[in-house]
């Protein structure tokens, strides 16, 4: 049953500040080292993509009916059979840890907390079978190279560490270009001499007490945790590039290898074509993330809620999820209402993170859960299944309508 009250946060500040997940974004610029911030918020090219994944959120509008009894309202589904309180999770970002103190850790933890599902990113900074004592229900996020010697390995730790749902993340072929971040000095792999790194440590204290010299100065010893059956490279490694691999010749071919090998349920994260979803029910994937990466990858693609409209259209019998762009409550309804059994929520979970470690994320958690069930109220339904029965269209033909 959903309760109309925001769990009150811990910290006072929190909630005289962050009214809405947008409003992380501000309070942690204070806290990153720009080049850190600004990687993380930024995405690739024009931010094209990015801005049409938020775009076209605003461009869609309900009718709302009323006078319907709505007070026994709740916002629970179920994916993969396991019931969760409310239909979003948290999407896998790479450099968590280095962003937040204990950062992936931070986020499994709270999102299991509230009943929600995590995914640990391929790209992670913390071993991925101490996120998986920590909060079980994780689920795991690989980036694989074409190689196939490298895959069996890694397939074979991801279910021996505990983990039942394996993510491929698929629309990375190459890096693009994240101009932003690189102008305020992010650069991969990351130089220790670089100077402008060591000032923005020096202007930004906190980051520099509770992330890089956290734990007898972890910080200068991260590794990418999770890249292969053993750790894999130093985040501060002049062969990083080489380290992670042939990532433009991983195809169809090996995630039919990993289907082989994988028993538990199996997602591709990045799908945007029609063509490419019918292609995963084919090769018997369990569930499609619809996802652009939040406009980090490529910047002359439509927005991933257009994607979602073509796909879903298809009516394909894999669980159909989603991300890029939610910020509100009724950013999740319309993305269930345009077919998405689930949906994942990216950088304002990171920020909040950052922000205030578990309290940032349980209020960040609780915000837009409490959106999304004021927006079911407004909208006349008591269970996201009453979605089905209300109209919705794009502003362009509210006009005609
Ligand atoms: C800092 C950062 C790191 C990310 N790293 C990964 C990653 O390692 N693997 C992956 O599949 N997606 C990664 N993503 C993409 C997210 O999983 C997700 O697709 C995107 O953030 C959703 O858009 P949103 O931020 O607008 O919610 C990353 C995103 C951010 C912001």
């Amino acid at each position: 049953m959903y309760a109309l009250k925001i769990r009150p946060p811990a910290r006072n500040h929190l909630s005289r500040r962050v009214a809405n997940l947008n409003d992380f974004e501000a309070e942690t610029e204070r806290f990153l080292p720009p080049a850190l911030f600004h990687y993380v918020a930024g995405a690739s090219e024009d931010a094209a993509v990015y801005t049409r994944n938020l775009r076209a959120f605003r461009e869609r509008a309900f009718f709302p009916r009323v006078l319907v009894d709505v007070s026994g309202r709740s916002t629970s589904t179920t994916l993969f059979g396991v019931e969760h309180p409310h239909p979003f999770g948290i999407a896998p970002m790479g450099f968590s840890r280095m962003i937040a103190p204990d950062g992936d850790i931070v986020l499994a933890q709270s999102a299991a907390e509230a009943g929600l599902p995590f995914i640990l990113s391929g790209a992670s900074l913390t071993a991925m079978e101490e996120v998986a004592a920590a909060a079980p229900s994780s689920w795991f996020q690989a980036y694989l190279p074409g190689e196939e010697s490298r895959i069996d390995g890694l397939i074979d730790r991801v279910e021996a560490a505990g983990f039942r749902t394996l993510v491929l993340t698929a629309d990375t072929a190459v890096h693009p270009l994240h101009e932003r971040a690189a102008r305020h000095g992010f650069v991969s792999p990351i130089r220790k001499t670089d100077l402008r790194l060591a000032w923005q440590g020096i202007s930004r204290p906190s980051w520099v007490r509770q992330v890089l010299l956290r734990n007898r100065m972890a910080g200068f010893h991260f590794r990418f945790e999770n890249m292969d059956a053993s750790a894999g490279p130093p985040v501060l490694s002049s062969t990083l590039i080489r380290d992670i691999g042939r990532r433009d010749a991983f195809s169809w071919r090996h995630v039919k290898m990993v289907r082989k090998r994988w028993k538990g349920n199996l997602v591709i994260k990045g799908v945007m074509s029609a063509q490419d979803a019918d292609l995963a029910e084919k090769a018997g994937i369990d569930g499609i993330i619809v996802s652009n990466h939040g406009g980090r990858q490529i910047d002359c693609a439509v927005s991933a809620l257009a994607s979602l409209e073509q796909i879903t259209a298809k009516g394909l019998s894999l669980k159909v999820m989603y991300d890029g762009g939610i910020r509100r409550g009724s950013d999740v309804l319309k993305a269930l209402k345009v077919g998405a059994d689930f949906v994942f929520v990216g950088r304002p979970m990171l920020f909040a993170a950052a922000m205030a470690g578990r309290d940032g994320v349980a209020h960040a958690i609780s915000l837009l859960s409490h959106e999304i069930g004021m927006n079911m109220a407004l909208l006349g339904i008591s269970g996201l299944e009453g979605l089905r029965d209300v109209e919705m269209v794009a502003d362009n033909q509210e006009a005609s309508a």
